[in-house]
């Protein structure tokens, strides 16, 4: 490790588990101050605690919360360096366009795409202070494909994602402010796991389209959020930064 984020102060949205624990655990091994935003306590608190953080309660849909924890970490530990707005959800309610409900949509999208407005809004005033920030959008895969197994609210509000990111990474190049997408394939979550135990047909229609022939591991996201957070990747801004273990590159794949 070659403590690429000494002395930068990282805000974490959904640092309570997957992806974004995994994040926390790594910018922390990387020298940042890390500050764990979560809706649930518990989690929030434990993953904190670990990384010898910060640990904030908000719920990202709350413009607030979301404008005070943005404060609260340049209050405490004196800048915002590095925004991973990563909270997000994918409710069962959430299917085929033809059985998704208003309600499910609408909340969908509350989580997954006017959250991550609402930091880059509240994120990017401070980073255009310092002259200098990155800022990392957790889109998916599902922004650049098309899938039979739809979750239809999940995919659009992941191509809201990727494209508020490519526009503000453009808006704000010239300020110091970089802003990627992150595009995870699909990774080996507790849920994730817990489903296809319990569905193994259902998970073999989706690993045969992998070409590395597995699910991701947070840590392996963690370590592309960690390079997009750092210096390592001063050229790159408004990006579609794909970690899909060659999805989106395949037609046919290895048997
Ligand atoms: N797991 C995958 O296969 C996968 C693939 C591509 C993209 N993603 C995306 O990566 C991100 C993280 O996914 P994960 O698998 O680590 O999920 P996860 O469910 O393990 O963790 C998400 C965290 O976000 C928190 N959260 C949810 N709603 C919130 C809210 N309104 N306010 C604050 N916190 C909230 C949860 O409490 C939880 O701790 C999501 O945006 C997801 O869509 C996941």
């Amino acid at each position: 490790m070659t403590k690429r984020l000494t002395g930068r102060v990282a805000v974490i949205t959904g640092a309570g588990s997957g992806i974004g624990l995994a994040t926390a655990r790594r910018f922390a091994a990387e020298g940042a101050k890390v500050v764990c935003v979560d809706m649930n306590e518990d989690s929030g608190k434990k993953a904190a605690a670990e990384v010898d953080g910060l640990f904030i309660q908000a719920d990202v849909t709350d413009e607030d919360a979301v404008r005070e924890m943005y404060e609260r970490a340049v209050r405490e530990y004196g800048s915002l360096d590095i925004a991973f707005n990563n909270a997000g959800i994918s409710p069962p309610e959430d299917d085929s366009i033809l059985t998704t409900g208003l309600e499910a949509w609408k909340r969908v999208q509350e989580v997954n795409l006017t959250s991550v407005y609402l930091c880059c809004k509240y994120a990017i005033p401070h980073m255009q202070r310092q002259k200098k920030g990155s800022i990392i959008n957790t889109a998916s895969f599902v922004a650049v494909m098309g899938a039979a197994t739809s979750q239809i609210s999940y995919s659009a509000s992941k191509g809201g994602v990727l494209s508020m990111s490519r526009e503000l990474g453009v808006q704000f190049a010239r300020e110091g402010i970089r802003v990627n997408a992150l595009c995870p394939g699909p990774v080996n979550t507790p849920l994730l796991q817990e489903l296809f135990a319990k569905d193994p047909e259902r998970a073999a229609r989706r690993l045969v389209h992998i070409p590395l022939g597995r699910f991701a591991e947070p840590e392996e996201i963690a370590a592309a959020v960690a390079f997009l957070a750092s210096d390592d990747s001063s050229f790159m801004t408004a990006n579609t930064f794909l970690v899909d273990g060659g999805i989106s590159g395949a037609y046919v794949t290895p048997q």
